[in-house]
């Protein structure tokens, strides 16, 4: 029988596969508007890459690499185990590991591992990289929520990685418990779970400036199942698939969180903003929420004082010092601005209406909006 597209991808959905690997280029952006913004933001620190692989990842690299420009104090990287993640499908041994002294069997399947780079010149060639990165397993399989992977992250300054995508939330919160900086990769419709978007309103967490739309590549090993969409194999044979919408979650500062978002004003909006919806038209009041409908991020207007929808990208140009996050319309009241509910005995689309944002028509119907952010100008320095 053959198999469809899709029944790929479900297997490898169904299989937990989290196995795919970030590109340096897009470690190297991020990185840098760190440091364009504070040179010193590495310095002195010790950087924990949970949920890694150096053997494939690029983020071990990547700080390997800088570890002497970026002045960093340790650097540790923690894989995980090849049994505990989709039944080992996608584990070769590499020569690094069963070369080295450390290597045994059945551990290398079992065990998570453990590479640090310190100061020590392990090769004594005057340089410290990734040629003086030391390893060793782990006493269990590498599982970020075990006590092991947990003491690392409490000796660590800044936790990097691109985590499994399936626990999202519990990496996020992991990260909060342990009171880290840190910056990792996620899907962009996390900003909306209950457990992140509380952490975004209170600015305690925000989007990376170096990835704001389209999709990303991830490297994928060679066993990877799928054969879907988006799918591409170069030259070399190296395997990629591209993930729709992803974004880096971050509490390291960088400059584009501190520009404000240049807008026109209310009138000038509704005489030319290049939105037919907007253009002539102004703006539309919620009828369950006290705020009005901004379709476009960049049709905000600049002297509105009162609470706004405006879609969920405008958090790729959140300025905090400009707008406050006051709730998302995307679930039942959490943040307590609804002003009614509609009854479903007398409204038929009143789940979506109660869902979201509701409009009023000129017909006396009601349509429901796509999840808005509700944000209002920042009035007070
Ligand atoms: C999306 S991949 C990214 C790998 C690497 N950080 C990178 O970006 O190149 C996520 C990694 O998390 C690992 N992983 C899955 N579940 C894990 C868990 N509970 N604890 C630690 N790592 C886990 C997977 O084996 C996989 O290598």
């Amino acid at each position: 029988m053959t198999r469809t597209k899709n029944a790929d991808l479900l297997a490898a959905k169904k299989a937990k596969n989290d196995e795919f690997y970030t590109q340096w280029a897009d470690i190297e952006r991020e990185m840098n508007a760190y440091l364009e913004y504070n040179p010193d933001v590495f310095r002195g620190k010790t950087v924990l890459l949970p949920c890694d692989d150096p053997e494939w990842s690029n983020f071990t690299k990547f700080f390997a690499l800088h570890f002497q420009d970026y002045g960093l104090k340790k650097l540790i990287s923690t894989s995980y185990a090849p049994n505990s993640n989709a039944g080992g499908a996608f584990y070769t041994p590499s020569l690094f590991e069963t070369l080295s002294p450390e290597y045994s069997e059945p551990k290398s399947k079992e065990r998570g591992r453990v590479f640090v780079l310190d100061k020590t010149d392990v090769n004594a060639d005057g340089v410290i990289n990734i040629d003086d990165l030391q390893w060793k397993y782990l006493e269990g399989d590498g599982d970020f929520r075990s006590a092991e992977v947990t003491a690392l992250r409490d000796e660590a300054d800044i936790v990097i990685t691109n985590p499994p995508f399936s626990l999202f939330r519990e990496f996020v919160a992991w990260l909060i418990e342990g009171g880290v900086k840190f910056s990792i990769i996620g899907a962009s419709n996390s900003v909306t779970y209950k457990e992140v978007f509380p952490l975004i309103q209170h600015n305690l967490l925000w989007l990376g400036p170096t990835i704001t739309s389209g999709d990303r590549e991830f490297r994928v090993p060679e066993s990877y199942p799928l054969l879907a969409a988006g799918f591409r194999v170069d030259d070399d044979g190296t395997k990629y698939i591209r993930v729709k919408g992803v974004r880096w979650f971050t509490n390291i500062d960088h400059g584009r969180r501190h520009e404000p978002l240049r807008l026109m004003t209310m009138e000038d909006n509704t005489k030319f903003s290049k939105h037919k919806e907007v253009r002539g038209v102004g703006y539309l009041k919620y009828d369950n929420y006290d705020a009005i409908e901004v379709p476009f991020t960049d049709a905000i207007p600049a002297d509105y004082v009162g609470a706004m929808g405006v879609p969920i990208t405008y958090l790729d140009k959140y300025n905090p010092d400009q707008f406050e996050i006051m709730g998302i319309t995307d679930r039942g009241d959490e943040y307590g601005l609804k002003l009614r509910e509609y009854d479903k005995s007398d409204i038929s689309n009143a789940g979506d209406l109660n869902r979201r944002a509701a409009i009023k028509l000129a017909n006396g119907r009601y349509k429901s909006t796509y999840a808005r952010l509700l944000i209002r100008k920042k009035t007070t320095p």
